[in-house]
């Protein structure tokens, strides 16, 4: 089947890209807004654009204030240097991003030994977390800190609830432990649980949030909480090699994102669907019925690097996140019409391959 239809010029097909959320291009209001981005030295605190993103996200989240990076993992590894000292351990969960993609920064530059956990589809069990805090008696390696990821990635966009954040806060408050959210797609967990953020802010010492991913701009992440945490933050920062200049033309681009793509992720979320229906419809026991929740769709019990390649022969691109499980992500530069011929892919490739 044709993914769509061919260009008059080049005769090729369009292809329609569901590797991921980050492959999304700024769009028209995002390259106006940095054209005209009144810029300074961030270093020297003086870019008014960085100062308007970092004011605008603290008031978003509710919390003291905020610090603009240039990238999702180096939030992950300022907080990690902020709120768990060298030597101490990390309780995430299995498959989070900070101990599975982030190349061994925790434990090389953050000196952070990492425990991970079971989770339930990426979710954290607060029982299993309360069972694996190590208090600091000699000579156990101390529990520092637990990192919940929300949504989560590699667990189909999985969302965690805000009942379950609340207890993992009342568990961690009695251990004496920070608790962490790794809130690179956060808003789609609040548009999907139809919560606001700052809810979920307001239960842990530490949050980030990207705009690079399915809110469309070019670069740019950021971490929210309390003032000094955020003054300590931007210390590391420097250290990391990540204070940026005249970054104004790009936190311009994040600013449009926060202030006008984080609504219409329900869009996304529809657009997964379809696939998952999809998916459904073919191949039942490569999706657990009701799992996708926002953007992302895991296929199971599949080979995925075969998935992969008989999409990509249909003019769809997917990846593969192990052996067996291929991932779709929707995003604002795919329709509901480039959706819709995606899952038309979707079952031809999975009639195929799944059998
Ligand atoms: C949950 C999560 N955290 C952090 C990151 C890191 O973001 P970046 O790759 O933009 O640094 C990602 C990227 O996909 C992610 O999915």
């Amino acid at each position: 089947m044709s993914p769509g239809p061919r260009s008059p010029t080049t005769g090729e097909c369009p292809v329609i890209d569901l590797r991921s959320d980050t492959v999304t291009r700024p769009n028209p209001a995002m390259r106006a807004a940095m054209a005209d981005a009144e810029v300074g030295d961030d270093v020297y605190g003086e870019d008014p654009t960085v100062r308007r993103l970092e004011e605008a996200a603290a008031a978003r989240f509710g919390r003291q204030a905020a610090l603009y990076c240039p990238s999702g993992v180096m939030c992950n590894q300022l907080w990690l240097r902020v709120l768990a000292p060298g030597g101490t351990e990390a309780i995430v969960e299995d498959n989070a991003h900070v101990v599975n993609y982030e190349a061994g920064a925790g434990a090389l530059l953050g000196h952070v030994q990492f425990r991970t956990v079971p989770g339930s589809r990426g979710v954290l069990d607060p029982e299993v977390v309360a069972a694996a805090i190590r208090p600091d008696v000699f000579p156990l390696t101390p529990t520092s800190l637990v990192c919940v990821e929300q949504t989560h990635n590699r667990r189909g966009g999985a969302v965690t609830p805000l009942e379950t954040l609340d207890r993992l806060r009342r568990l961690t408050d009695e251990a004496g432990v920070a608790l962490y959210l790794d809130g690179a797609r956060v808003f789609n967990a609040a548009v999907a649980a139809g919560v606001d953020v700052a809810d979920y802010a307001a239960l842990v010492d530490g949050l980030s949030f990207c705009t690079s991913k399915a809110l469309s701009a070019p670069v740019g992440s950021a971490m929210v909480g309390d003032a000094d945490a955020i003054v300590e933050a931007r210390r590391w920062r420097r250290r990391y090699g990540g204070g940026m200049r005249q970054a104004g033309v790009i936190a311009a681009a994040s600013l449009v994102a926060l202030e006008q793509m984080t609504d219409r992720l329900v869009e996304d979320h529809a657009h997964a669907r379809l696939l998952a229906d999809a998916v459904a419809e073919v191949y039942p026991e490569g999706l657990e019925a009701g799992t996708v929740e926002t953007n992302i769709v895991c296929i199971e019990n599949v080979d995925a690097a075969a998935l992969v390649e008989a999409l990509a022969d249909r003019g769809v691109r997917a990846g593969a996140l192990g052996p067996s499980t291929a991932r779709l992500v929707t995003h604002p530069d795919v329709t509901e019409d480039d959706c819709r011929r995606a899952a038309a892919a979707l079952k031809d490739a999975l009639a195929d391959v799944a059998r």
